[in-house]
């Protein structure tokens, strides 16, 4: 197939992608609390590649959750970001930081639960502390302090991880949101966390930084489902929160929609994910076992997506885009989706 779109860039908020294929925001490399060498040159070598947008790992807003030692709330981040930049400007490729705070999922810095919506105990056996007015106050000033932070450090961009069962998630979720004051209760009250968190984050950096939002349907019975999901994107639009909406699918009850592996068949999200972002005027960036180009040119054309995810694909072999650009895609080292990054201590694809 002549791939045609799958080349041509794309406007996000004030940003020009070169291209439209994305890699999503993937953890792993965040093992020490700064930026370490490692994963500076991991990023930029995706960039060589040909990847037209990066988003960093998720990592987290406040103390209050933390996922890796490396966090975003640390005075030394713009000067992580500015190295990082340094490395991958020149390559084209653009940069967004993802943020993010785990809730009932993950727990606090000094080890005690982790800030939540409600005490309904989390999918990783935690009971989250019920937050109150003023702590969450101080976690949406948080995400705005970070975006601020992404901007002084010369990202393009930050988006706010509102899937896979985080905290803003949480609030959006009738699950666990049990709440009855004025974040709780029908879903123009579950969705304020989210709308105060953009709002905040807006009101800091104005138009000067693309903002996305990642979003995703729970598979989860009684979890946050396709239909809630668009009221909230639709919501989100409304107000000119976003310029991008990133759609996922799952979340902790179901790891195997969240990244599907071999069972899951390319375009596995698409069903889930595509019909969320149906409703968005925004660019639209779908994910779910995306391994060529051509696959992705397909979903292009279907007029389904404007960006596709490649997160795996792009692990297994960062010169996917370049080579296949080439004419030699036959020479791209081909992800078979066995999900084992971690294997030998150290992040990477196969033994
Ligand atoms: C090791 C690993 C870590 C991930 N971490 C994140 C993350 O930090 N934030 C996020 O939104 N998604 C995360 N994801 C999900 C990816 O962004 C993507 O949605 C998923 O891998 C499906 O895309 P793919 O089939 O192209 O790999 C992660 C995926 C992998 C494999």
């Amino acid at each position: 197939m002549a791939l045609r779109k799958v080349f041509e860039p794309l406007k996000v908020g004030p940003v020009l992608l070169p291209n439209r294929v994305v890699r999503t925001a993937h953890g792993g490399l965040e093992m020490s609390p700064r930026m370490t060498d490692d994963y500076i040159a991991y990023h930029a070598r995706r960039g060589r590649g040909g990847c037209g947008l990066t988003i960093l790992g998720a990592a987290s807003v406040h103390p209050s959750s933390m996922l890796f030692p490396f966090s975003l709330f640390h005075d030394a981040i713009v000067d992580d970001y500015r190295r990082l930049m340094a490395a991958s400007e020149p390559t084209g490729m653009k940069v967004f930081a993802q943020l993010w705070h785990g809730g009932n999922l993950y727990p606090a810095i000094d080890g005690g639960p982790g800030w939540a919506v409600s005490d309904i105990p989390g999918m990783m056996g935690m009971v989250g502390m019920r937050m109150t007015e003023g702590m969450i106050q101080e976690v949406i000033a948080a995400y705005a302090n970070c975006a601020v932070d992404a901007r002084s450090g010369g990202l393009h961009g930050v988006e706010v991880h509102a899937a896979h069962g985080y905290l803003p998630q949480q609030f959006l979720s009738p699950f666990y949101n049990d709440r009855t004051d004025q974040w709780g209760g029908p879903l123009e009250n579950r969705i304020r966390f989210l709308l105060e968190v953009l709002r905040a984050i807006r009101a800091a950096v104005g138009r000067d930084l693309a903002i996305s939002v990642r979003l995703a349907a729970s598979d989860m019975p009684g979890g946050i489902d396709i239909a809630e999901n668009q009221k909230v994107l639709r919501a989100l639009e409304a107000e000119g929160l976003i310029d991008m909406v990133n759609v996922s699918r799952g979340d902790y009850y179901r790891m195997d929609t969240m990244v599907g592996a071999m069972q899951n068949p390319t375009g596995y999200e698409v069903p889930s994910s595509g019909e969320i972002a149906s409703v968005a005027s925004v660019p639209r960036l779908l994910a779910g076992r995306y391994r060529t180009l051509d696959d992705a040119e397909q979903l292009l054309r279907s007029g389904a997506a404007d960006l596709i995810s490649m997160v795996r694909a792009q692990i297994a072999d960062p010169d996917l885009v370049n080579k296949t650009r080439a004419g030699k895609a036959l020479d791209v080292r081909p992800c078979i989706g066995c999900n084992q990054q971690r294997r030998g201590g150290r992040f990477g694809c196969g033994p």
